[in-house]
């Protein structure tokens, strides 16, 4: 299979995802029902999609805005305050509204500021969820102003969540956007037993931080975790091609306006959805392991979240197209680039 031109395999899904909300979400949401079967999509709205009204409002019009022929299913994450209820976590969980919490550290990210200021004021709901089986999905960051912004993934490990596997032993967990060797060689290190995952997005697999500054500051290379060096970049590459069954296809596609991005505080995210079954393609291709694409893609996720694999399939072959410029007012990346694959329609 290396070297091959043409490539089918069951049709991927997104296991992180920001689809926005509004004529956002109507602009960017085609890009994913065109290649992925089902998308964790991310709760940082402005509010937060802390609720059970809440997710279930916005599934609903994320659901309005798919074509009656194709089939998509957004799996939805609850949003973790400081005092989120585990009741009502529980409830979503059971009548299959949620399919995960999602952790912001306060202040990490976009949209979190209503996030979680201390784990330990969540030891409830941590608890709730261990004995549930539900994932703890996480962004793996701390916030103190004193760690370099470099170092934030690598030092949370430490800090965080080392201590929290500890803790709670059965607790399910993805580890979200991993950009380090450090969280690579972590997830190996606690994930024999199926209770810890990490997904890996393209922009991570595709840029180190030279991206950020090449020929002048690149707004539209920015997204937390921020990217890093180039011997990260070869750990992920590693990672993803690996066919180990804990590593699963999370874009991390964020848009953002073009004038939220090219801004004096431009804000952090990176559009890949427009494209990103084939810059994987293009990064496995790379690496000789097109012939562990489906596994990353489609196979480790299901694994991970206990869900069937999509029934379907997509097929890829290799076949240059130019990106657009922008899509919806969004800057996507590669645009106005070649991308070195394509979908077979
Ligand atoms: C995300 C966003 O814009 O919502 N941004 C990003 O850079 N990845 C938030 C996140 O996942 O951290
Ligand atoms: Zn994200």
């Amino acid at each position: 299979m290396p070297g091959t031109d043409r490539l089918t395999l069951r049709r991927p899904d997104d296991w992180h995802l920001h689809l926005r909300d509004g004529a956002l979400l109507r602009a960017v949401l085609p890009a994913t029902l065109k290649r992925f079967g089902r998308a964790v999509v991310m709760p940082n709205l402005r509010p937060p999609v802390t609720g059970l009204a809440e997710a279930a409002g916005y599934r609903d019009r994320i659901l309005a805005l798919v074509p009656s022929d194709i089939r998509f299913q957004p799996l939805m994450t609850c949003y973790a305050a400081d005092d989120t209820d585990p009741d009502q976590v529980e409830t979503g969980w059971r009548d299959g509204l949620f399919a995960a919490v999602k952790l912001y550290p306060a202040h990490a990210t976009t949209n979190s500021d209503r996030g979680v200021t201390d784990p330990a004021r969540i030891r409830g709901l941590l608890e709730r969820l261990q004995r549930l089986g539900m994932p703890l999905l996480v962004h793996g960051e701390v916030t103190d102003p004193g760690i370099d912004v470099f170092d934030r993934e690598a030092v949370f490990l430490d800090r965080v969540l080392a201590p929290m596997l500890a803790d709670f032993p059965a607790l399910r967990v993805v580890l979200e956007h991993v950009t380090t060797a450090d969280a690579v060689a972590f997830v190996r290190a606690h994930a024999a037993d199926g209770r810890l995952g990490a997904t890996i997005t393209v922009h991570h697999l595709l840029l180190n931080r030279n991206a950020l500054f090449a020929g002048g500051l690149r707004p539209h290379a920015w997204c937390l975790p921020v990217l890093k060096r180039e011997r990260h970049r070869l750990a992920l590459v590693d990672a993803a091609t690996s066919g180990e069954p804990w590593f699963f296809l999370g874009t991390d596609s964020a848009p953002h306006p073009v004038t939220a991005k090219e801004s004096a505080r431009g804000c952090a995210g990176i559009f890949t959805a427009p494209a990103a079954l084939e810059l994987y393609a293009e990064v496995f291709d790379r690496a000789g392991a097109l012939d562990r694409l489906e596994a990353f893609a489609s196979l480790n996720g299901p694994r991970f979240y206990r869900l069937p694999v999509n029934r379907d399939t997509v097929t890829l072959e290799r076949g240059r197209w130019r990106m657009a410029e922008t899509v919806g007012g969004v800057v996507p990346f590669r645009a106005g680039a070649d991308i070195e694959w394509r979908l077979v329609p």
